[in-house]
C-alpha cells in the first residue's frame, strides 16, 4: 500500500511535448498508486489536490527527468566474443565471420549449452548496470536460443529480470536473427518452425512483440514479410533490424506493417524515411554498433528530421556489435558520432524510446497518467547527460512510486 505522495523541491525536466528543456524551479510530483496524478510548480498545484497527500518528499533540488528507456537490447545470452572482436581488428569483416559460422552463430552455441540459471545470473549483473544509470524500462530480445525451447528459456530469463529488478521489461521474440545450424541451407523450414512456435511464447507471456534481422547475412524481405504477418495475425506489434550493414528496402516493408520502430538504419533511403514518415515508426539509432563495428556510413540522421520521424537511441547490448552497458555513453555518442542535438539524444532515450515499444502514452515523460518513474541526477542542465561520458550522475530513481535502492 503506497501513500499519495508529494515529491517536491525537484528542478523538473517532464520532457512532455512542448514542454521547456531547461528545468522548472521548484517543481513537485503528485504520485498516486505508482502514477503521476500531477506535474508542475508547486506553486500552482491545484487547491482541491492538496488534501489528498498523504506523504512527503524532498528531492533536494536536484534535476529530475523521466527514467530513461532503453529500447533495444539483446541483453541474455551465454559467453561472449572477445576472440571476434580481435579478428576484427586483424581485418576480417563482420559478415566474414557471421558467414564462416562465428558471430551470433557462436553465442548461440553458448547460449544453448548454459543452463537457464546461469544466463539469469549473467544478465542479472548487465542489467543492473543499465539501471545504475537510470533505466526505468528496458526491452530484452531473445534471438540467441533459435529453437522453441531455447528462445523460451531466453524470454523467460528476460521476464524473470523484469519481477526481481525495479524496471519494466518488454520483451521481443527474434527467432530470426539467425539460421540456426540444424537449419542449414533451408531458411523457409527454419521460419514455418519459427512461425510455428510463436503462439505458444505468446500464449506463456513470453512476447510483447516481434523483430528480425532483415540482411544478406541474415532474411531476406520475403522471409521478414512472412514473420511479420505471422506477428500481425496475433495481433503482436513488429520491429526491425533493418538497413544495417545493406539497403534490403526493409524499413518500408516493417512500416507498411505498422512497425513500432525500425533499428539501426545506417543505409537508409528516401522511400524508407517517408514509409516510416507515413507509419509514424520510431528510428532506433544505435552509436554502440556503429561505432564498435567501425562503420563509416551514417544513419541518414538530417532527413530523418526533416521528415519529423521520431528517433531513438539505444544500448543495444549485445556480445557481438555493441558489448557496451552504458545508455548514456550512447547519448554523448548520438551526438559525436551520428550528429544529433542533446536535446534529441534526451528526448531518444525518454519518451521517443518508449514510443518504440509501444509504450508512448504511459512511459518516457513526466505527465499526469504515466507511470511514475523519473531520476534525480547531480547535473543542471538535461544536456549534460549527453555532454558527461565515463562519470554516472544519477543519484536517486523512482520507479512506480517507489524509491528503488541504488
Ligand atoms: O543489433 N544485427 C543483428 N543483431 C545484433 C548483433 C548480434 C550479434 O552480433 O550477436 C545487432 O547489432
Ligand atoms: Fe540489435
Amino acid at each position: 500500500m503506497t501513500h499519495t505522495t508529494l515529491w517536491r523541491d525537484a528542478r523538473l525536466v517532464t520532457l512532455q511535448p512542448g514542454s521547456a528543456w531547461a528545468p522548472v524551479d521548484d517543481a513537485a510530483l503528485l504520485v498516486d498508486a505508482g502514477h503521476i496524478r500531477w506535474v508542475g510548480p508547486l506553486a500552482d498545484l491545484p487547491a482541491a489536490l492538496a488534501p489528498t497527500i498523504q506523504a512527503e518528499q524532498s528531492l533536494g533540488g536536484a534535476m529530475v527527468t523521466p527514467g530513461l528507456v532503453d529500447c533495444h537490447t539483446h541483453l541474455v545470452y551465454g559467453g561472449h566474443r572477445a576472440a571476434e572482436f580481435e579478428l576484427r581488428l586483424q581485418g576480417a569483416s563482420y559478415e566474414q565471420i557471421a558467414r564462416a559460422g562465428g558471430g551470433i552463430l557462436s553465442t548461440v552455441a553458448a547460449t544453448r549449452a548454459a543452463t537457464e540459471e546461469q544466463l539469469y545470473a549473467s544478465a542479472l549483473p548487465r542489467a543492473r548496470a543499465l539501471l545504475a544509470e537510470g533505466v526505468t524500462t528496458l526491452e530484452i530480445k531473445s534471438g540467441y536460443g533459435l529453437s522453441a525451447e531455447h528462445e523460451a528459456r531466453c524470454l523467460r530469463v528476460a521476464r524473470r529480470l523484469g519481477q526481481t529488478l525495479p524496471v519494466t521489461v518488454r520483451t521481443t521474440s527474434l527467432a530470426a536473427h539467425a539460421l540456426p545450424p540444424e537449419y542449414t541451407g533451408q531458411p523457409d523450414a527454419y521460419l514455418d518452425a519459427a512461425i510455428a512456435w510463436l503462439p505458444q511464447l505468446q500464449a506463456a507471456g513470453l512476447v510483447d512483440a516481434v523483430d528480425a534481422f532483415c540482411e544478406t547475412i541474415a532474411f531476406s524481405p520475403g522471409q521478414t514479410r512472412r514473420m511479420f504477418d505471422a506477428a500481425r495475425a496475433l495481433g503482436l506489434p513488429v520491429k526491425l533490424h533493418a538497413e544495417q550493414l545493406s539497403n534490403q528496402h526493409g524499413a518500408a516493408l516493417a512500416a507498411g506493417h505498422g512497425a513500432l520502430s525500425c533499428d539501426h538504419l545506417e543505409h537508409l533511403d528516401e522511400a524508407g524515411i517517408a514509409a516510416m514518415a507515413a507509419a509514424g515508426t520510431v528510428a532506433v539509432l544505435l552509436p554502440g554498433a556503429f561505432y564498435f563495428l567501425r562503420e563509416s556510413r551514417l544513419p541518414p540522421v538530417a532527413a530523418l528530421r526533416a521528415a519529423g520521424v521520431p528517433m531513438a537511441i539505444a544500448s543495444d547490448h549485445n556480445p557481438g556489435s555493441s558489448p557496451g552497458l552504458s545508455l548514456l555513453l550512447m547519448l554523448n555518442m548520438a551526438c559525436t558520432l551520428l550528429r544529433l542535438t542533446p536535446e534529441e539524444a534526451v528526448l531518444g532515450a525518454t519518451r521517443h524510446a518508449a514510443a518504440a515499444l509501444g509504450l508512448g502514452a504511459s512511459h518516457g515523460q513526466l505527465a499526469p497518467g504515466c507511470a511514475a518513474d523519473f531520476v534525480a541526477w547531480d547535473l543542471d542542465h538535461p544536456r549534460e547527460l549527453a555532454y558527461w561520458f565515463g562519470r554516472n550522475p544519477c543519484r536517486r530513481v523512482v520507479r512506480n512510486g517507489v524509491e528503488t535502492c541504488l
